[in-house]
């Protein structure tokens, strides 16, 4: 297992709306609070329209979860009919945003630029960016997803001042093992957490953590983070209820107080 402190995503996609959003909120805040996981960082990310709900619930009932966004503007404003700009999430109390999902890049054309001015405005405007890379099943099976990844992430980050490098979260989320029930194996997993630091080391990003995401859940989480060696996960189906996403929570909780 890697050695920093877990951070577990919760990825709700256009899933809950508001009210369903608040109803998981406040039940992921009465679960916190009667098992703590004080190992391990929690955030939810729900989408726009649910955003101002569930930070005013995490604030207003202590709930420890940071609130992240699924995807935001490069453009801090102006005619950009739909979008939604950085610092209109930092006024919400938004911390984090998942950049770069592949479901962006495939289905809403976001290029391999556009990830990365995201980034930068992502990371200009103080938040969090969650950068996300990973190849489909074609790459995998020519085996071309070491440098498919390496390529996805040299895009991004290169020639990124080191101010920024604790800001930045990377998730490999094989686009093969989104939503399948297919998680990637453990070993597969380990050998692309190595391939991800080295390629990290090489672009001088130090102490970033790298989540895995895919079909994860309680069954395969310890697994992934003993034997993946990952610092965490970004949770998609698994997120949408609270059991299922603390369930994800506290196996990771429990791994590194074991470890410690
Ligand atoms: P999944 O989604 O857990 O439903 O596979 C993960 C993600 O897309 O972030």
């Amino acid at each position: 297992m890697a050695t920093s402190r877990p951070l577990v995503i919760g990825n709700w996609k256009m899933n809950l709306d508001f009210v369903e959003a608040v109803h998981v909120g406040q039940q992921i805040g009465v679960m916190l609070k009667n098992r703590p996981a004080e190992h391990t960082d929690v955030v939810v990310a729900p989408p726009f329209v649910d955003l101002r709900s569930v930070t005013s619930i995490v604030q207003s009932e202590r709930i420890a979860v940071s609130v992240g966004a699924q995807h935001v503007s490069a453009h801090e404003n102006g005619a950009h009919t739909g979008e939604v700009s950085v610092s209109m999430l930092k006024r919400l109390g938004v911390e984090w945003v998942i950049v770069g999902h592949s479901e962006r890049r495939t289905m809403y054309a976001m290029s391999d630029e556009v990830v990365g001015a995201t980034l930068r405005a992502v990371l200009r405007g103080g938040l969090r960016a969650v950068l996300c890379v990973g190849e489909d099943l074609s790459v995998r099976d020519r085996d071309g997803h070491d440098d498919f990844v390496r390529d996805q992430l040299v895009s991004a980050l290169r020639g990124l001042d080191e101010g920024f490098n604790e800001l930045i979260t990377v998730a490999y989320e094989p686009i093969w093992a989104i939503g399948t029930g297919l998680s990637a194996s453990n070993e597969q997993v380990q050998h692309m957490m190595t391939h991800i630091r080295e390629v990290l080391t090489g672009l001088s990003i130090e102490g970033c953590r790298v989540l895995y995401g895919g079909s994860v859940n309680a069954e395969n989480a310890e697994g992934l983070l003993v034997a993946g060696g990952v610092d965490g996960f970004l949770v998609g189906g698994a997120s949408l209820r609270a059991e299922s996403f603390l369930a994800v929570v506290h196996a990771s909780n429990d791994c590194y107080a074991l470890k410690r």
